[in-house]
C-alpha cells in the first residue's frame, strides 16, 4: 500500500498508524500525530479504494452503507501490510497506536473487530459502527479512544454509543468523548486526545 513511514529518533517503541478520511491522503494526519506524540515511529497508509478519484480505505455502496465484503477483504489487507511493514522497517507489530479520521477511523475499527492483536491501541475520531453481526475477539489488552460529534450528520450519537459498547463487551478499556460539533475534527477533541495518550502510553 501508498504509504509514509517514518522512525523515531529516540527509543519510543510506539509506531502511530495514520489513517485518512475519504478523500485524503498519507500526508493529511502527519501534523496531529506531531501533536499527539512527536517522537513516535509514524506509518501513514493511503487507502487502496478510489471513489471518484477519492481515496478510501474501503468501497461503500452510498453514504454510511458499506460494501461489508469490501470491508472484511481491506480490513485483512491492511493487517497483512502492517506485519509486513513491521518486518520490512524493524517496529514493534506489538506497539501500534492507530489513529483514524472518519473512513480511517471505520477501517481501525473494523481492524479492532476482526483481530485481536492488530493494534495496541486506538484513537477514533468520527468513527461508525464497521459492520454488525460478528463476534469480536478478545480486546482485554486494547485501549481506545473515541471522538464523537453530538451533532454528527453522519454519524448520530446512538451508532457512537453501540460502537463503544460493543468494544467494552470485547474487553476493551475504552472512553467515549463527545464534541458539540459535528463530523470534524475539534481543538476540543485532539486536546483530550492528547491527554488520553499520553495516560495511557
Ligand atoms: C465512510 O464511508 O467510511 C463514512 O461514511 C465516513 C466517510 O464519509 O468517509
Amino acid at each position: 500500500m501508498k504509504h509514509i513511514f517514518k522512525k523515531s529518533k529516540t527509543n519510543n517503541e510506539i509506531t502511530l498508524l495514520l489513517l485518512h478520511g475519504t478523500g485524503g491522503n498519507e500526508y493529511d494526519l502527519l501534523s496531529l500525530a506531531q501533536i499527539i506524540d512527536p517522537t513516535a515511529s509514524i506509518l501513514s497508509v493511503r487507502g487502496n479504494v478510489l471513489e471518484n478519484g477519492m481515496p478510501r480505505f474501503f468501497r461503500r455502496l452510498s453514504e454510511g452503507v458499506f460494501d461489508e465484503e469490501d470491508l472484511i477483504f481491506r480490513t485483512k489487507e491492511l493487517n497483512d501490510f502492517i506485519d509486513d511493514a513491521a518486518k520490512q522497517y524493524g517496529f514493534r507489530r506489538d506497539r501500534i497506536v492507530a489513529i483514524g479520521y472518519s473512513n480511517g477511523a471505520n477501517i481501525a475499527a473494523s481492524l479492532l473487530y476482526h483481530y485481536a492483536d492488530a493494534l495496541h491501541g486506538a484513537m477514533l475520531h468520527h468513527p461508525m459502527v464497521p459492520l454488525r453481526g460478528i463476534e469480536l475477539p478478545d480486546l482485554t489488552e486494547t485501549k481506545v479512544f473515541i471522538a464523537a460529534g453530538k451533532h454528527d450528520p453522519i454519524c448520530p450519537p446512538e451508532e457512537s454509543e453501540e460502537l463503544y459498547d460493543t468494544l467494552k463487551k470485547a474487553g476493551s478499556d475504552v472512553e467515549l468523548f463527545w464534541t458539540n460539533g459535528g463530523h470534524q475534527l475539534s481543538h476540543d477533541e485532539l486536546s483530550r486526545a492528547k491527554e488520553w495518550y499520553a495516560k495511557h502510553f
